[in-house]
Formats: C-alpha cells, structure tokens, sequence
C-alpha cells in the first residue's frame, strides 16, 4: 500500500507540488507541531520514497540536522538495506547547535537503522572566510566534500528564519537586520526573504546551495502549519528533483494562499 500511495499522489499532493514547483509532494494527515506521530509517518514515508528511487550498490546520503529529521530521521526502514550499501555524510559542520538535532548524530541513528556506514563532520558550523579556505584543502575533509559532492540523494529540513539564527546565536542587532529584509526562512546556511532571494549566509564548510541542483534526489522534510511560510519562500529555489516529505497542517496553509 505504501507503493500505491507513492505512485498514485492524491489530489492535494499534485496541487501543492505543482504549486511549489517541484517533482512530488507527500502530505501525512494531521500537523506535527500538534502530534509527534506525524513525523513517525512523514519518516516511513521518506523511508519509502527512498526505496523507490535510490540506485542498488553503494548509495551516498548526505543528511543535514534539524528537529524534524531528527524526529522523523530515525523511521528508515532497514529494508533500505537490501540490494545496497549505504553510507551516510553530514552535510555541514555543526557544532555548537544542540547534539541531538546535529547532523552528525543523525547520520549514526540513519545508519545504525539500516546496517550502513556513516562519516562525521566535527566542525563549529558557521566558519570565518579564511578558515574556510584552508579547512576544505583539508585531506580528510576535502574526501567528505567529494563524497557530498557524489551523493545520490539529500534529506534536508527547512527553518524558520528568526528562530535558526536565535540557534546560531546572532545578536539583537543582526536579528532585527534579519526582519527588515524579510527573510522567512534557512535552508543551506541561506536565508531566503518572501520573495525567495538570499538576504543572507552563513559561511560552513559543506554542501553549498549553489551546488544543490546536481544531486540526483533531494527529499525536504518538514512540516506543522508555522512552517507554511518557510515552505513557500524556499520552494521557487529549490531545485524540481525535490521531494518534500510533509503534513496536512502546512499543506492546508499553503493551498490555501493559492
Ligand atoms: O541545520 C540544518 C537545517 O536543515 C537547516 O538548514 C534548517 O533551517 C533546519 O535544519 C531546520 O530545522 P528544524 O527541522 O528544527 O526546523
């Protein structure tokens, strides 16, 4: 039934897919900001969706953290297991950001759930330019960026723009900078404003907006009614092999405004 469900979209998922822009949408009943189950379902969901598309052999995952894959992240299947090797990467250095919601403690539970391997990025997350510069000549480091680089799919959350930056700890004074140029949400280390322009970046070592549209599969994971507006003002960039994994509670929101 889960295949069924991932080939016959229903009327709201070919509405709000067409409406973003992008591949497919997968809508879970209820709202996650009210039900924790939700993102139990949203995780099998990805867990299928997957299955279905992933190739067979050496499969590379690159997982970027947040509350919702951290939730839902830990729903894969070990079915994934069958036919393939999986190895999953952070997709950016995150220290400082709470460990349970880093991506490098999900890639260990992905892994773990799905008898994979998994490779770990134990940097601060936002870097100066001159650093950066030196960091990515790294051996070690510049082997995990050529791996992001190969990855066949990215599982990626999307925020709310105020509350990542109160996370990365920016002042009162950046905070406000933030409102005035009406940046909703943070996606990649970039701030998007209603528009879905970057007003904003940080610099981190790891997969880079810019180079987003080469991966094969991009799957982004989030959902709950407050996130409707984040959904929005990122989709008109994401690139279209996007699938978002979501609920009912955003989709509604987002329909609703069409
Ligand atoms: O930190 C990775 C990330 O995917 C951010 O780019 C995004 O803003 C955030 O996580 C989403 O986190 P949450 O699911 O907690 O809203």
């Amino acid at each position: 039934p889960i295949i069924d469900r991932l080939f016959n979209a229903d009327e709201n998922e070919v509405r709000l897919a067409r409406r973003l822009g992008i591949e497919r949408t997968i809508i879970i009943p209820g709202d996650c900001d009210l039900q924790d189950r939700v993102y139990e379902q949203m995780g099998e969901q990805l867990s299928s969706a997957l299955d279905l598309l992933l190739p067979l052999g050496h499969t590379i995952i690159t997982v970027l953290g947040g509350e919702a894959i951290a939730k839902g992240g830990r729903y894969l299947s070990p079915k994934l297991a069958n036919n393939r090797r999986l190895e999953f990467i952070p997709g950016r250095g995150a220290l400082g950001e709470n460990v349970m919601t880093q991506s490098n403690t999900i890639v260990q539970e992905m892994a773990a759930r799905t008898h994979g391997t998994y490779k770990t990025l134990y940097l601060p997350e936002q870097v100066s330019t001159s650093a950066y510069r030196s960091l990515i000549r790294e051996p070690s480091i510049s082997d995990l960026l050529q791996d992001i680089s190969r990855s066949d799919a990215v599982i990626h959350g999307i925020g709310l723009a105020q509350e990542m930056a109160r996370r990365r700890g920016y002042d009162s004074i950046k905070l406000s900078e933030l409102r005035e140029k009406h940046a909703v949400t943070e996606c990649f280390g970039c701030f998007f404003d209603d528009k879905g322009k970057i007003v904003d970046r940080i610099t981190q070592v790891g997969l880079q907006f810019e180079n987003l549209h080469k991966i094969p599969h991009i799957f982004a994971f989030a959902g709950g009614r407050r996130k409707a507006a984040s959904i929005m003002a990122y989709m008109p960039n994401a690139p279209r092999q996007t699938w978002l994994i979501t609920d009912e509670g955003a989709s509604k929101a987002i329909l609703k405004e069409s």
